[in-house]
Parts: C-alpha cells; structure tokens; sequence
C-alpha cells in the first residue's frame, strides 16, 4: 500500500509484486504496488501542499513528532527487528540493531529541533547585523536500499523533517513492508497529512518517475554508483540538488605489530556481516607479509565455523543475499575470482543443504593470493567474498587501499601510534577505523564516502543537515543611512 496526503491506498491498475522472505522463498510477507507515474505525481502534489504548514511549524514542535515516532519504534523493536530479518534475510542481532539505528536517528533528529544553528557575525559597517538561518528546501524524493530497510530510511526522513522539508519516500522493493512499519510509526505519531508520503514500487518504474519529477527540490539516493550516476544526471537535467551515497570497496589493512585475534575477528564481522551486503562491508583484506601466512590461516579456521543460515533461527551469524540475482552475481564474481588466479580457500559455492536450498545463500568465501588489480579486489562485490592481498609494510597497504575507485569506509589494525595516525592521515576514505572494522557507524557522526562512494555530501551527524537545508543570510542595517560595503569603509 502507499501513504498519500494521510491516507493509506493501492493506485489503481499498478502491477502486484510480491515480497519475500529471501531465506525461505516460500515465506511470502505481503504484496505492494509498482506505482505508476500518477501515483508518484499524486504523492508529489499532496508534498507541496503540506509544506507550507510544515516549513512554519516550529522546528521543535516538528521534532516532538520525530521523537514520538523513535518512541514507536522502540517500543516495538522486538517485532520490527523481526520484521527486518524476515525481509532482507540478516540475523535478528543485526535486524534489531537496523531498528536500533532508526530509535537513534530519532534521537538525534528530534534534538535538533532545539539547535538548528545559523550563524551571527560581525558587520564590516557599522549598526549592521548580520546572520544565517537554516530554511528547508522543499518536498525531497527519498530513494532507499534494502539492506538497512529502517535505518536508511530514517537517516534520510527524519532529518529533512525536523528541517521543515516533506518528503516522498520510495523504499527498495526487496523491502516494502519495513518502509512502510517505518511510515507507520511516523503516522502514528501525528505527522500532518502529506508531510511523508510512500510510494512503493521498482526502481525502474516508480523511482525514475520520482527522479524525473519536476515538483521536487530534491533527491537523496542510496544504491549502486551506477544507478545513483543515472540519478544524478536526471537530477542534474531538472535543476535537482541531489544527494548520493553509493558504492564501497572498503579494506581493511593488518600490521605486522597488531593484536591479531582482534584484526581477524574484526575482519569476519566487517566482511560476514549482513553477508557482505552492506556499503561499508570489508571485501579487502591487505595484511603484512610477516604475519600473511598466520593470519591466513587463523581467518580460514574462523571462517569456517560461521554458521549459515535464516536470520530467524538462533546462533545464524550468516544469512542469505538478498535476491536470487544478487546471488547469481556474486557467484559470478567469485566464478571470476578463480579465473584471475586467485586462491579459493573457502567457500565459493551456493549453500543448498536441507532448507538452505529455499533461500539464496552463498558460504563465506575466502580468497587469497589476490593482486591489487585483479576485479575482485576492485569492483564493489555485495556479498560474502573476503579477498587477501599481502604487502611489504604501512605504505604499500596504503598505497593499495587507495588505488581503488571508491572511498567509504576503511580500517588498520596496529599497535603502533605513529602508524595509525599516518595511515589515519593518508587514506583517501569518508570513515577510517583505528582497530575496528569497517563496519558500524554511529548516527551522530557524519556518514559517506569520496571518489565514486558518493558526490560529497554526507548523511547523519550534524552535516546530514546540510543537504536538506538553504541558507538564507540576512543583513540588518540599523545606522538609519545607506551604508555602501566595500566602499564606505575602505
Ligand atoms: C549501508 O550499508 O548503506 O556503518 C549503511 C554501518 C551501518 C550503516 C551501513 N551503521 O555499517
């Protein structure tokens, strides 16, 4: 169903799709329209009619709602988190903490409702005052991904509300039914009629139509750096600003110096994690040769023992991909991987024992002896394929974290102060991890990539509010004469 100025609805004659369970293709969780370009256009219309209103609410009154919805939220994380398990597949630790990061954007956001700062600053004149203020944008298109069905609707939503913006939201159709229990506990909160709105449906059909709109101010997008390129010239054709956060190739690098329990645990999480789908997922591991052959086979023996299976079912640390083309793709990749001449040292197969062949899950794989030019350690994979790339010390690995297309997340494992700190300094990355992997992100820190990760803008922290907001600078002369600058006082 969609969310349209305050009502929920099924356009008329759009196309059913169908959302499932990716652990278990029998499971089907509900239907939800592929909304045609009328519906986008009628979600657009009741966004510009409620903006007006919503833009003179006082921004602490807008995030008194904003807190409500968190509230909602929390309270209902248990079946939420569950919900996020269901339809995207990562374990229920994982789906509860997608929740969590949804309760904490809440959070945030709603505090901002209080601050919102602009600026004051001395005049070059005298009786002249000068200052900024933050005003909203407009109605701004969101376009979601699935692998944080919640939580990246929340980054996006919640703070282009408490800056005075509506939005249309068109979350990913591999999860419908979270970004609607997200818009849910927006309704029930109080949002005012058409101040979010949903639109289900493909990307194909209902985001291009939402893209394409003239009506909107804006569109933030998160997926693939291919289509977030489409989407940027599209935006760029209509005068759009447009926020991007795309794709990652994210390392981690190994010393020879680091504590190597933690650097391999790290690994295994950054890169098992949510199977690997995630942005910031480590899918490069650059380790020094004096410890290469160590941490090769601790990382083996470790990665072995990870249990695979529905993110329902306790103990799972792994779950499926998503789709059975985004399975299909990675294993292509991996198809790949061996034909380069990298070493396969686990995994590489579709898992199909038992009720693992209803799902679309791949086992934890591992390469080793890659080269640095080699696809696999350059294209973005999004899925459970770790690759291992030996170096001689701290500035090949540097040079070789860098010498890839994207720069999102990135980690180094060391004891060493100075170490840390040069490669703190030298790697072209948004996030850097010192001893931590690649993985995790906090809400109140600002979140995105350089180079083909994203177009430089970030989400979350204090400088997410940054894409959803003017500034207007204001200049009030009290003198009581025409004062000229640059002229009169120089
Ligand atoms: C993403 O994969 O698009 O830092 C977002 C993390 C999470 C967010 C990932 N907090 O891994």
């Amino acid at each position: 169903m969609n969310f349209i100025g305050g009502k929920w609805s099924w356009p008329a004659g759009a196309a059913k799709l169908t959302s499932r369970n990716p652990a278990d293709s029998r499971d089907v969780l509900g239907v939800f329209p592929d909304s045609p370009a009328g519906e986008v256009d009628r979600a657009v219309q009741a966004a510009r009619q409620a903006f007006p209103a919503w833009k003179r609410c006082p921004a602490p009154e807008r995030a008194k709602i904003i807190r409500r919805a968190g509230e909602i939220m929390a309270r209902r994380k248990a079946a939420l988190g569950a919900l996020v398990t269901r339809e995207c597949g990562k374990p229920l630790i994982e789906g509860l903490g997608d929740v969590q990061e949804a309760i904490d954007m809440a959070e945030l956001a709603a505090g901002e409702g209080r601050r919102l700062y602009g600026q004051t600053t001395p005049s070059e004149l005298p009786n002249k005052l000068c200052l900024t203020f933050r005003e909203p944008v407009g109605v701004c298109g969101l376009i979601t991904p699935w692998n944080f069905p919640i939580a990246i609707p929340a980054w996006k939503a919640l703070h282009a509300l408490v800056c005075g913006n509506t939005v249309v939201l068109k979350p990913a159709e591999d999860t419908p039914l979270c970004g609607a229990a997200f818009v849910k506990a927006l309704e029930e909160a109080g949002i005012p009629a058409g101040v979010v709105n949903l639109v289900q449906g493909t990307g194909e059909r209902t985001g291009r139509a939402l893209v394409s709109h003239p009506g909107l101010a804006l569109i933030s997008f998160t997926g693939s750096t291919e289509t977030g390129r489409g989407v940027a010239e599209s935006c760029g054709r209509s005068g759009k600003r447009v926020s991007l956060e795309c794709g990652g190739k994210n390392a981690q690098i190994i010393l020879a110096d680091a504590r190597l329990d933690l650097a391999i645990e790290g690994a295994l999480w950054g890169a098992f994690g949510t199977a690997g789908q995630r942005c910031t997922a480590t899918s490069r591991l650059i380790v020094e040769e004096a410890v290469y052959e160590r941490v090769l086979t601790r990382l083996l023996r470790q990665a072995r023992r990870l249990r695979l299976g529905p993110g329902l079912k306790k103990g799972t640390q792994v779950g499926p991909l998503i789709n059975e083309r985004q399975m299909t793709r990675v294993l292509d990749y991996i198809a790949l991987g061996k034909k380069e001449g990298a070493r396969l040292l686990c995994g590489g197969r579709r898992a199909q024992r038992g009720p693992l062949a209803r799902g679309w899950f791949i086992e934890p794989t591992l390469f080793a002896h890659v080269t640095p030019r080699m696809r696999i350690f350059q294209e973005e994979i999004f899925g459970p394929v770790l690759s291992v790339v030996k170096v001689a010390g701290l500035s090949e690995a540097v040079r070789v974290l860098n010498d890839c297309p994207y720069g999102l997340s990135s980690s180094i494992y060391t004891q060493d102060v100075n170490s840390a700190l040069a490669a703190v300094r030298d790697i072209e990355a948004g996030i850097v991890y010192v001893n931590g992997p690649t993985i995790g992100a906090e809400v109140h820190l600002p979140f995105g990539g350089v180079k083909q990760s994203g177009n430089g803008h970030r989400e979350a922290g204090k400088a997410g509010l940054d894409i959803f907001t003017e500034w207007k600078t204001v200049y009030v002369d009290y003198s009581g004469k025409l004062q000229r600058a640059q002229i009169d006082n120089s």
